[in-house]
């Protein structure tokens, strides 16, 4: 083998190695195949940063290229019977609602006169990825509209960076109100007993947030009866919770990566993800944050002891009091709904909550959960001491989990006797 040679398999064996190696806890099953999609992910990732940096792309918008060219090779190499299909009886239509795209999923149709359930869907992709209409986001909402009987409604909200906090908020908040007015329940022969809020990750933090926004709305006389909130995103100001400091490593989603979601959201820049690692922009003399608000995220008083370990609370005394200041986002409860007061949590719906072990985000759904209880509100938390982030949209070959596979199922029963 001749010198190049040696350098060249040298550097490709570093290259795997690097991308490959990610210790993970004994407890996650299918280690490998994490590892294989963890990998794939960060290259996109990664690549898309390169083309960013070149200036040939918005790294978002090439994430999102890649994912759709990966999904479609999958999709065209197996058929899209592996990845969901077709379920004959349930009709499809991209419509808008008061002038936001939605996919619509409508059961075949019943009896005469006999009315079906309503669900509101939004997808997660941390606000800047993912679309309805892809991947298991459309193949479960069909799955639910099937055996359900139940219309689907899947919200097509816009992303960054072609909008930032608020504008995805209201985009999902204007779609759900259409939805719920009486007459376009009627329409659909929506039960308005029975309409449900629903999603994953971030769009498990536009779930929470829209239910918090509908039963706080006087002029909506329907509301939600349930919420389904899937790992969701409920806070960033405690970047340091035993969640994020245990997981801060775990595929697919990384503390940073997290933190990175955030800023974009809120529209802060993006210099700023060391100082929130450091949990500097919520520091104890910050005036912005009263001892009631800070209490509503406290997880030394909100977390059971089996999740507190021997973790210790970050608190910086001074920080930086300007980051808040600047982007007053990180305090609005319309993207942070773990902040809002116990009024506010008594009036929303019954909960099913979703949370991973390896999850950086295990702990804001577990406080989220602890909170509406406290506050009166019926919950069921779902915990998946196996679960990772991303696991509920891991159902089809080549990136199926089984772990993944039973949290839908365990979703789509909890709907079946609650909803
Ligand atoms: C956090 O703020 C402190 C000042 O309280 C500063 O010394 C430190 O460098 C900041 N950390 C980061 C990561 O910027």
């Amino acid at each position: 083998m001749g010198v190049r040679a040696l350098l060249v398999t040298a550097l490709l064996t570093a290259a795997v190695g690097y991308y490959l190696y990610t210790p993970l806890p004994d407890a996650i099953q299918e280690p490998w195949k994490l590892l294989a999609v963890d990998a794939g992910f960060r290259t996109i990732m990664h690549l898309a940063s390169l083309k960013h940096w070149l200036g040939l792309d918005h790294s978002a918008t090439s994430i999102q290229r890649s994912i759709d060219g990966f999904e479609s090779t999958v999709k065209s190499l197996v058929g899209s019977e592996s990845s969901g299909g077709v379920i004959p009886g349930v009709k499809v239509s991209d419509v808008s609602f008061a002038g936001i795209p939605v996919r619509v999923y409508e059961p075949p149709a019943g009896g005469e006169g006999h009315l079906r359930r309503g669900l509101v869907y939004l997808h997660g992709g941390g606000w800047a990825l993912g679309s309805a209409k892809k991947g298991s986001w459309d193949a479960v909402n069909r799955m639910v509209s099937d055996e359900l009987n139940t219309v689907v409604v899947s919200v097509e909200y816009r992303l960054y960076p072609e909008v930032l906090f608020p504008e995805p908020y209201l985009d999902c908040l204007a779609a759900a109100k259409h939805f719920l007015s009486p007459a376009v329940l009627a329409k659909y022969s929506v039960d308005p007993e029975r309409v449900a809020v629903a999603g994953d990750s971030a769009g498990g933090n536009l779930a929470a947030a829209v239910a918090q926004g509908i039963s706080m709305d006087e002029s909506v006389a329907v509301k939600f009866s349930v919420q389904a909130l899937i790992y969701p995103v409920l806070q960033a100001l405690d970047f340091n919770t035993p969640s994020f400091l245990q997981n801060q490593h775990m595929p697919i989603l990384r503390r940073d990566t997290m933190v990175q979601f955030w800023l974009q959201y809120l529209g802060a820049d993006l210099s700023l993800l060391p100082q929130l690692v450091a949990n500097n922009h919520s520091a104890s003399q910050h005036s912005g944050i009263t001892p009631e608000l800070r209490s509503r995220i406290d997880w030394t008083a909100l977390l059971p002891q089996k999740f507190k370990k021997n973790y210790k609370p970050v608190v910086v005394e001074k920080g930086s009091q300007e980051i808040l200041k600047k982007v007053p986002g990180f305090l609005d409860v319309r993207a942070a709904p773990l902040l809002a007061g116990p009024e506010v949590l008594a009036k929303c719906p019954r909960a099913f909550i979703i949370t991973c072990e390896f999850d950086v985000l295990r702990d804001d759904g577990l406080m989220y959960a602890r909170r509406l209880q406290d506050a009166g509100v019926s919950v069921t938390n779902e915990h998946y001491e196996e679960g990772f982030h991303g696991s509920f949209s891991f159902l089809f070959w080549p990136m199926d989990f089984d772990v993944g596979k039973r949290s839908v199922r365990a979703y789509i029963n909890w709907l079946q006797n609650n909803l």
